[in-house]
Protein backbone atom coordinates (compact mmCIF):
# COMPACT_ATOMS: atom_id res chain seq x y z
CA UNK A 1 0.00 0.00 0.00
CA UNK A 2 1.45 3.59 -1.00
CA UNK A 3 1.38 5.57 1.85
CA UNK A 4 0.59 9.54 0.67
CA UNK A 5 2.70 11.29 3.53
CA UNK A 6 1.60 14.62 2.61
CA UNK A 7 -2.37 13.55 3.34
CA UNK A 8 -1.13 12.14 6.59
CA UNK A 9 0.62 14.85 7.97
CA UNK A 10 -1.98 17.44 7.02
CA UNK A 11 -4.89 14.96 8.63
CA UNK A 12 -2.87 14.82 11.96
CA UNK A 13 -2.42 18.93 11.63
CA UNK A 14 -6.02 19.00 11.40
CA UNK A 15 -6.56 16.92 14.38
CA UNK A 16 -4.16 18.60 16.68
CA UNK A 17 -5.85 21.51 15.20
CA UNK A 18 -8.92 20.31 16.65
CA UNK A 19 -7.25 19.77 20.04
CA UNK A 20 -7.46 16.26 19.53
CA UNK A 21 -3.89 15.54 21.04
CA UNK A 22 -4.16 11.41 22.27
CA UNK A 23 -4.76 8.49 20.73
CA UNK A 24 -6.94 5.64 22.18
CA UNK A 25 -7.97 2.64 20.72
CA UNK A 26 -11.26 1.24 20.13
CA UNK A 27 -11.24 -1.28 23.19
CA UNK A 28 -10.62 0.43 26.51
CA UNK A 29 -7.77 -1.48 28.73
CA UNK A 30 -7.38 -1.73 32.43
CA UNK A 31 -4.03 -0.89 32.82
CA UNK A 32 -4.58 -1.59 36.65
CA UNK A 33 -5.78 -4.94 36.18
CA UNK A 34 -3.26 -7.47 37.46
CA UNK A 35 -1.99 -9.59 34.58
CA UNK A 36 -3.13 -13.11 34.85
CA UNK A 37 -0.90 -15.21 36.83
CA UNK A 38 0.63 -17.69 34.37
CA UNK A 39 2.51 -20.56 35.09
CA UNK A 40 6.01 -19.80 34.27
CA UNK A 41 7.17 -21.32 31.28
CA UNK A 42 10.75 -22.31 30.84
CA UNK A 43 12.59 -20.48 28.79
CA UNK A 44 16.53 -19.96 27.45
CA UNK A 45 17.98 -17.70 29.43
CA UNK A 46 19.79 -16.00 26.30
CA UNK A 47 16.26 -15.02 24.80
CA UNK A 48 13.96 -14.49 28.31
CA UNK A 49 12.89 -10.54 27.84
CA UNK A 50 10.64 -8.61 30.73
CA UNK A 51 7.40 -8.04 29.43
CA UNK A 52 6.70 -4.26 31.05
CA UNK A 53 3.14 -2.98 30.55
CA UNK A 54 2.94 0.35 28.95
CA UNK A 55 3.07 3.17 31.15
CA UNK A 56 0.75 6.35 30.09
CA UNK A 57 3.15 9.11 30.39
CA UNK A 58 2.53 11.20 33.76
CA UNK A 59 2.48 14.28 31.91
CA UNK A 60 -0.88 13.11 29.96
CA UNK A 61 -2.62 12.40 32.64
CA UNK A 62 -5.09 14.25 33.68
CA UNK A 63 -4.51 16.16 37.22
CA UNK A 64 -6.48 13.52 39.13
CA UNK A 65 -4.99 10.89 37.39
CA UNK A 66 -1.51 12.64 37.87
CA UNK A 67 -2.30 13.39 41.59
CA UNK A 68 -2.53 9.92 42.62
CA UNK A 69 0.75 8.39 40.85
CA UNK A 70 3.51 7.59 43.29
CA UNK A 71 6.07 10.48 44.54
CA UNK A 72 8.67 10.85 41.49
CA UNK A 73 12.09 11.19 42.13
CA UNK A 74 12.33 14.83 44.03
CA UNK A 75 14.04 17.04 41.47
CA UNK A 76 13.40 19.72 43.68
CA UNK A 77 16.88 20.19 44.93
CA UNK A 78 18.51 19.68 41.69
CA UNK A 79 15.94 22.12 39.90
CA UNK A 80 16.93 24.67 43.11
CA UNK A 81 20.57 24.07 42.49
CA UNK A 82 20.24 24.81 39.12
CA UNK A 83 18.03 28.14 39.33
CA UNK A 84 20.86 29.62 41.88
CA UNK A 85 23.88 28.85 39.11
CA UNK A 86 22.00 31.08 36.61
CA UNK A 87 23.39 34.25 37.29
CA UNK A 88 21.34 36.40 34.68
CA UNK A 89 18.08 35.49 32.81
CA UNK A 90 19.76 34.43 29.84
CA UNK A 91 21.50 31.67 31.90
CA UNK A 92 18.12 30.80 33.63
CA UNK A 93 16.34 30.50 30.60
CA UNK A 94 18.85 27.49 29.05
CA UNK A 95 18.71 26.09 32.86
CA UNK A 96 15.13 25.89 32.29
CA UNK A 97 14.86 24.11 28.91
CA UNK A 98 17.71 21.80 30.21
CA UNK A 99 15.86 20.47 33.02
CA UNK A 100 14.94 17.38 33.16
CA UNK A 101 12.96 16.79 36.23
CA UNK A 102 9.66 17.97 35.59
CA UNK A 103 7.11 15.61 34.07
CA UNK A 104 5.44 18.24 31.54
CA UNK A 105 8.45 18.35 29.53
CA UNK A 106 7.89 14.75 27.76
CA UNK A 107 4.65 16.41 26.02
CA UNK A 108 5.49 19.61 25.35
CA UNK A 109 7.43 20.63 22.04
CA UNK A 110 9.78 23.26 23.67
CA UNK A 111 10.27 25.18 27.36
CA UNK A 112 8.36 28.15 27.46
CA UNK A 113 10.05 30.97 29.84
CA UNK A 114 8.99 34.31 29.40
CA UNK A 115 8.62 37.87 27.73
CA UNK A 116 9.07 41.27 28.57
CA UNK A 117 12.07 43.70 30.00
CA UNK A 118 14.54 41.97 32.45
CA UNK A 119 14.27 45.33 35.24
CA UNK A 120 10.55 45.41 34.82
CA UNK A 121 8.47 46.99 37.99
CA UNK A 122 5.80 44.58 37.80
CA UNK A 123 6.30 40.60 37.07
CA UNK A 124 2.96 38.65 35.48
CA UNK A 125 2.80 34.83 36.63
CA UNK A 126 0.16 32.79 34.82
CA UNK A 127 -0.97 29.73 35.01
CA UNK A 128 0.87 27.35 32.73
CA UNK A 129 1.48 27.73 28.79
CA UNK A 130 -1.03 26.78 26.28
CA UNK A 131 -0.97 25.70 22.47
CA UNK A 132 0.28 28.72 21.30
CA UNK A 133 2.79 29.54 23.50
CA UNK A 134 3.89 26.00 23.55
CA UNK A 135 4.29 26.34 19.49
CA UNK A 136 5.80 29.77 19.77
CA UNK A 137 8.08 29.63 22.71
CA UNK A 138 6.93 32.76 24.77
CA UNK A 139 4.54 32.92 27.49
CA UNK A 140 0.83 34.36 26.61
CA UNK A 141 0.55 34.93 23.03
CA UNK A 142 -2.51 33.18 22.11
CA UNK A 143 -5.73 35.42 22.39
CA UNK A 144 -5.63 35.09 25.96
CA UNK A 145 -2.36 36.91 26.42
CA UNK A 146 -3.25 39.23 23.35
CA UNK A 147 -6.30 39.83 25.98
CA UNK A 148 -4.14 40.69 28.99
CA UNK A 149 -1.89 42.91 26.22
CA UNK A 150 -4.95 45.30 25.44
CA UNK A 151 -5.53 45.46 28.91
CA UNK A 152 -1.99 46.27 30.22
CA UNK A 153 -1.30 48.84 26.93
CA UNK A 154 -5.25 50.31 28.21
CA UNK A 155 -3.62 51.10 32.27
CA UNK A 156 -0.66 52.48 31.00
CA UNK A 157 1.37 49.31 31.52
CA UNK A 158 3.02 48.01 28.23
CA UNK A 159 6.87 47.16 28.09
CA UNK A 160 6.36 47.23 32.14
CA UNK A 161 5.91 43.67 32.77
CA UNK A 162 8.16 40.85 32.84
CA UNK A 163 5.13 37.77 32.13
CA UNK A 164 6.26 34.24 33.24
CA UNK A 165 4.17 30.99 34.17
CA UNK A 166 4.19 28.44 37.29
CA UNK A 167 4.88 25.53 34.98
CA UNK A 168 7.72 25.84 31.59
CA UNK A 169 5.72 23.23 29.70
CA UNK A 170 2.27 23.22 28.28
CA UNK A 171 0.38 20.59 30.01
CA UNK A 172 -1.36 18.10 27.85
CA UNK A 173 -4.89 19.44 26.85
CA UNK A 174 -4.55 22.67 28.54
CA UNK A 175 -5.25 21.13 32.05
CA UNK A 176 -4.47 22.92 34.62
CA UNK A 177 -0.89 22.16 36.43
CA UNK A 178 -0.48 20.09 39.01
CA UNK A 179 0.92 21.09 42.81
CA UNK A 180 3.91 18.68 42.10
CA UNK A 181 4.72 19.83 38.70
CA UNK A 182 4.21 23.55 40.01
CA UNK A 183 6.54 23.05 43.32
CA UNK A 184 9.10 21.34 40.65
CA UNK A 185 9.50 24.50 38.47
CA UNK A 186 9.27 27.16 41.72
CA UNK A 187 12.88 27.58 42.13
CA UNK A 188 13.16 28.65 38.91
CA UNK A 189 10.48 30.77 39.36
CA UNK A 190 12.06 32.58 42.77
CA UNK A 191 15.35 32.90 41.05
CA UNK A 192 13.70 34.94 38.27
CA UNK A 193 11.86 36.92 40.67
CA UNK A 194 15.04 37.55 42.52
CA UNK A 195 17.03 38.51 39.18
CA UNK A 196 13.60 40.88 37.87
CA UNK A 197 13.36 41.98 41.76
CA UNK A 198 9.56 43.41 40.87
CA UNK A 199 8.07 45.96 42.94
CA UNK A 200 4.75 43.61 42.48
CA UNK A 201 3.81 40.41 40.98
CA UNK A 202 0.56 39.98 39.11
CA UNK A 203 -0.99 36.65 39.84
CA UNK A 204 -3.29 35.96 36.98
CA UNK A 205 -5.73 32.82 37.50
CA UNK A 206 -6.64 30.56 40.39
CA UNK A 207 -3.73 27.94 40.10
CA UNK A 208 -1.17 30.94 39.70
CA UNK A 209 -2.42 32.37 42.89
CA UNK A 210 -2.43 29.60 44.75
CA UNK A 211 0.33 28.12 44.29
CA UNK A 212 2.25 31.34 44.83
CA UNK A 213 -0.11 32.04 47.88
CA UNK A 214 0.32 28.33 49.09
CA UNK A 215 -3.96 28.88 49.90
CA UNK A 216 -6.55 26.84 48.94
CA UNK A 217 -9.08 30.04 48.38
CA UNK A 218 -10.24 30.61 45.04
CA UNK A 219 -9.70 33.23 42.87
CA UNK A 220 -13.37 34.59 43.20
CA UNK A 221 -12.41 35.58 46.75
CA UNK A 222 -8.68 36.39 46.58
CA UNK A 223 -8.99 38.65 43.50
CA UNK A 224 -8.26 42.08 44.17
CA UNK A 225 -6.94 42.05 47.69
CA UNK A 226 -3.27 42.72 47.66
CA UNK A 227 -1.20 39.56 49.20
CA UNK A 228 2.83 39.28 50.37
CA UNK A 229 4.41 36.89 48.74
CA UNK A 230 7.22 35.40 50.66
CA UNK A 231 10.46 33.51 49.14
CA UNK A 232 10.45 29.76 50.17
CA UNK A 233 13.83 31.01 52.05
CA UNK A 234 11.41 34.24 53.34
CA UNK A 235 14.34 36.56 52.19
CA UNK A 236 11.83 38.55 49.62
CA UNK A 237 8.54 39.84 50.12
CA UNK A 238 6.63 41.63 47.66
CA UNK A 239 3.16 42.74 47.04
CA UNK A 240 0.97 40.57 44.82
CA UNK A 241 -2.13 40.84 43.58
CA UNK A 242 -4.21 38.29 42.52
CA UNK A 243 -6.62 38.33 39.31
CA UNK A 244 -8.96 36.76 37.22
CA UNK A 245 -7.59 34.57 34.24
CA UNK A 246 -7.51 36.49 31.01
CA UNK A 247 -9.45 33.20 29.32
CA UNK A 248 -11.31 33.21 31.86
CA UNK A 249 -12.49 36.66 30.72
CA UNK A 250 -13.31 35.86 27.10
CA UNK A 251 -15.38 32.82 28.79
CA UNK A 252 -17.29 35.85 31.02
CA UNK A 253 -17.07 39.13 29.30
CA UNK A 254 -19.04 40.65 32.52
CA UNK A 255 -16.19 39.81 34.86
CA UNK A 256 -13.69 42.52 32.49
CA UNK A 257 -15.22 45.27 35.40
CA UNK A 258 -13.29 43.58 37.77
CA UNK A 259 -9.99 42.82 36.44
CA UNK A 260 -9.75 46.18 34.81
CA UNK A 261 -10.75 47.29 38.68
CA UNK A 262 -7.57 45.38 39.68
CA UNK A 263 -5.70 46.74 36.92
CA UNK A 264 -5.75 50.32 37.87
CA UNK A 265 -5.22 49.47 41.75
CA UNK A 266 -1.87 47.77 40.37
CA UNK A 267 -1.29 50.83 38.04
CA UNK A 268 -1.58 52.93 41.09
CA UNK A 269 0.30 50.98 43.43
CA UNK A 270 3.20 50.80 41.08
CA UNK A 271 3.32 54.52 40.36
CA UNK A 272 3.18 55.47 44.19
CA UNK A 273 6.22 52.91 44.35
CA UNK A 274 8.03 55.09 41.71
N1 LIG B 1 -2.42 31.04 30.00
C1 LIG B 1 -1.46 31.12 30.96
O1 LIG B 1 -1.74 31.03 32.15
N2 LIG B 1 -0.21 31.32 30.54
C2 LIG B 1 0.13 31.44 29.27
O2 LIG B 1 1.30 31.62 28.98
C3 LIG B 1 -0.88 31.35 28.31
C4 LIG B 1 -2.15 31.15 28.69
Amino acid sequence: MSVDRRAIESLLSFWALSGAETLYGETPVDRTAQAPVRPAAPRPAATATATVAPVRPMALMTPVMAASVPAQPNFVPVARAAAAEAGDLAALKEAIAAFEGCPLKAGARQAVFSRGPAAAPLMIIGEAPGADEDAQGAPFVGRAGQLLDRMLAAAGLSERAFITNTVFWRPPGNRTPTAAEQAVCAPFLERAIELVKPRALLLVGGASAKAMLKTTEGILALRGRWVDWRSSDGAMTIPALPTLHPAFLLRQPVAKRKSWEDMLVLAERLERAE
